[in-house]
């Protein structure tokens, strides 16, 4: 039975359900934690030319593959092409996108539920549960999984509801609430003494960095993470356009509003490193490095804001409501795949499908959650490292080779045919055809030795 598809029934809801989407824990807590170990500004500098130059034209090439398949990643790619190999390699291509959706939002689900957890603690203690606080601050396989679920249990409710009425309207209700705590907070933690020390650590280059080939992979993973590439996420996203939006001004205002949540997430986390500092929390790890990753979030910040009395409760309390709605609006994409697949390819209604996939991720995470220390980093290596620049690559090949340069700028240009005079789109398909996807391939063998 064919089910009518949903659609965005805004540019706007698009483009908020597309930045919702985007900007998530890479921008809040990945995207700061590499500047400030790899020369500030200069990684800043790489990271948006990379944006611009790889990531922007990748998901162009994503947001043109969906609207014009109007299909999920799957059916989409095993579909686009008369010849029976290529069509085998589609379906390959898309099943192996749809298990890294899920194995990203097995993972992400679990930290998802570690930020809930960090934002109920400071609710807990203001209610006079001393015993509920402590529970909350502490991992357990108990509060970790509990915590996995409710995010998991948000997750499924909203993309039951569909496309316009779940995933656009509580996109477009979490979006301006997330920039509104953000600019708050980075006025708060600017004002500050020693605030403006790590402004000048984050905004003036350390060129000395720029020699470092490391720092040009680390920033085109993170441009690739940030900007949901590689899942079919944004695939999926891109067929729920109309035929009239301008899918190239689209591409652009989402990636603008990605890197641009990153670069603010930056004015707020490295100035908060200094600023904690001048209160003698220790800013270095045990390794003598300045504390990147968990330790940065769930100890760092923590120590920052207690020491900071009610208000610092205050902040506590609004700091983690951010990272959590960053992480739902990420969440609720990453379920989509799985779920438009199901839909489209087998039939299933919606809200049945957003469940059995929920339950069959949430099972994932589970299990992540018990082997943590063999599964949790290896799940981020396989889905992030490996697979979603390599699926990257493949469609930018599928846009630029198997749509053809007719097909592909007639669908780029729909509805806006001033488009197809612009210098910039007459070089789109070569670019997507040759020189993106060997840039993506260079950077990723460079990074396996
Ligand atoms: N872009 C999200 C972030 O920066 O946190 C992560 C993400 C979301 C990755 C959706 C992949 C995805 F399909």
């Amino acid at each position: 039975m064919a089910h009518p598809r949903g659609q965005f029934s805004s540019k706007i809801g698009f483009l908020l359900a597309a930045a919702g989407s985007a900007v998530g824990l890479g921008n809040i807590w990945g995207f700061p934690t590499q500047a400030a170990s790899n020369g500030g500004a200069a990684f800043l500098l790489v990271y948006l030319i990379l944006a611009f130059v790889l990531a922007y034209p990748a998901l162009m090439a994503e947001l043109t593959i969906g609207r014009y398949s109007r299909s999920n990643v799957f059916t989409a790619l095993s579909n686009m092409s008369p010849t029976p190999w290529v069509r085998t390699f589609g379906a390959a291509i898309g099943t192996v996108a749809v298990c890294t959706a899920v194995i990203i939002l097995g993972f992400y689900a679990i930290v998802a539920g570690w930020m809930l957890a960090e934002f109920l603690a400071p609710v807990a203690s203001l209610g006079g549960s001393e015993t509920g606080h402590l529970w909350l601050k502490k991992n357990s396989f108990g509060r970790d999984t509990f915590m996995c679920g409710v995010m998991a249990g948000l997750t499924i409710l909203i993309v039951a509801r569909g496309v316009e009425k779940g995933i656009e309207t509580w996109s477009t209700r979490l979006m301006p609430l997330l920039f509104l705590i953000l600019t708050s907070l980075i006025v708060f933690v600017l004002m500050q003494p020693s605030a403006g020390e790590g402004l000048k650590a984050y905004l003036i280059p350390n060129l000395s960095h720029l020699r470092e080939p490391s720092l040009y992979l680390s920033a085109m993973g993170q441009a690739f993470f940030s900007l949901s590439l590689g899942v079919g996420t944004m695939l999926i996203y891109g067929s729920y356009l109309r035929d009239t939006d301008n899918l190239p001004r689209l591409g652009a205002s989402v990636t603008l509003l990605d890197t641009g949540f990153a670069f603010t997430a930056g004015l707020l986390i490295i100035p908060a490193i200094y600023v904690a500092q001048t209160q003698g929390v220790s800013i270095y790890s045990e390794s003598g490095d300045l504390i990147a990753g968990p330790g940065l979030i769930f100890q760092l910040l923590p120590a920052l804001f207690s020491s900071m009395g009610s208000a610092g409760t205050f902040l506590a309390f609004a700091f983690f409501a951010l990272m959590t709605i960053a992480a739902l609006t990420s969440t609720i994409s990453m379920l989509e795949v799985p779920v438009s697949v199901c839909v489209e390819r087998w039939g299933l209604p919606r809200a049945k499908a957003a469940w059995a996939c929920g339950s069959v991720i949430f099972g994932l995470s589970v299990i992540i959650i018990w082997q943590f220390d063999t599964l949790f980093s290896l799940a981020i290596t396989v889905s992030t490292e490996y697979a979603e620049p390599l699926i990257g690559v493949a469609l930018c090949l599928f846009a630029g080779w198997v749509l053809s340069r007719k097909k592909l700028l007639e669908e780029l240009t729909k509805g806006h045919p001033e488009i197809e005079s612009t210098l910039f789109w007459k070089v789109w398909p070569f670019y997507v055809r040759f020189i993106c996807p060997a840039l993506i391939l260079i950077t990723f063998v460079q990074s396996l030795r």
